[in-house]
């Protein structure tokens, strides 16, 4: 089987980190659309207009299946990229809720949603965790994480300073989901921001563990086969994918 994966830019290279632990796939075909990121402050319409226009880019390849690996995509252009494409659409949003549900947290919990302006706007995992009866739920716009992911800052003193600007007023959640690709990068800076007491909630295990349920996949012997393409400064997301992958 051949996936494609789509982000607005690097953040799609933390689901591709999963699959290919996973290893469920003969061939990945990743692209970052590098030249437009980011797309979390922009409005519904842009995203749309953006998101199809990557699908264009993947009628390149026979792909089976596509995942938008990018929170923002999935919760505004799913409908409208599923109506033009022969292949199934997965976005990452509905399986970040179900890892939720699944890790056993209670219901008054206080959980962290951290996500970009437009996620959080569209009110996608509020609403679905509501709907299941979480109770104590934080949502956060964390938009600046996104551009020092993309510079390749994973840790130090400039993240230290965003984290403290985001959560020196919250109290410590016992759960965050990581509402957007690029923020498993700094996974391990946010559970030391927080005393490691949180569960992390990462749409690449989180799609991962959905694919498994729904989907009659197979582990494959081989590696899969990665191929990484982006709308500009290919060198600097390679270089984001060496480091991270
Ligand atoms: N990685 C994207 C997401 O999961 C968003 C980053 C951006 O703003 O483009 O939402």
């Amino acid at each position: 089987m051949k996936i494609g994966v789509f982000d607005s830019g690097a953040g799609g290279l933390s689901v591709v980190k999963s699959l290919l632990t996973h290893n469920l796939f003969d061939e990945i075909i990743y692209y970052g659309d590098t030249a437009r990121v980011p797309y979390g402050p922009k409005d519904k319409n842009t995203i749309i207009r953006y998101s199809l226009e990557a699908l264009e880019f993947f009628n390149n390849f026979d792909i089976d299946l596509l995942i938008t690996a990018c929170n923002t995509v999935s919760a505004y252009a799913l409908p409208e990229m599923n109506a033009q494409s022969n292949y199934p659409i997965l976005g990452v949003i509905e399986s970040g809720v179900m890892a939720l549900e699944n890790s056993n947290l209670s219901k008054d919990d206080p959980i962290l949603i951290m996500a970009t302006r437009a996620t959080i706007n569209s009110g996608r995992y509020r609403v679905a965790l509501e709907k299941l009866g979480y109770t104590n739920i934080t949502s956060l716009q964390t938009g600046l994480f996104v551009p020092l992911v993309e510079e390749g800052i994973f840790s130090g003193k400039l993240l230290e300073a965003t984290m403290e600007h985001y959560f020196s007023d919250i109290e410590t959640p016992k759960a965050i989901i990581l509402g957007c690709t690029h923020f498993p990068l700094i996974g391990d800076s946010l559970l030391y921001y927080f005393d490691h007491k949180p569960l992390l909630i990462h749409s690449g295990e989180a799609i991962v563990e959905y694919l498994e349920a729904y989907y009659d996949l197979e582990v494959k012997e081989k590696e899969a086969n990665l191929k990484i393409f982006a709308s500009d400064n290919v060198a600097g997301l390679r270089k984001i994918a060496d480091k991270w992958l």
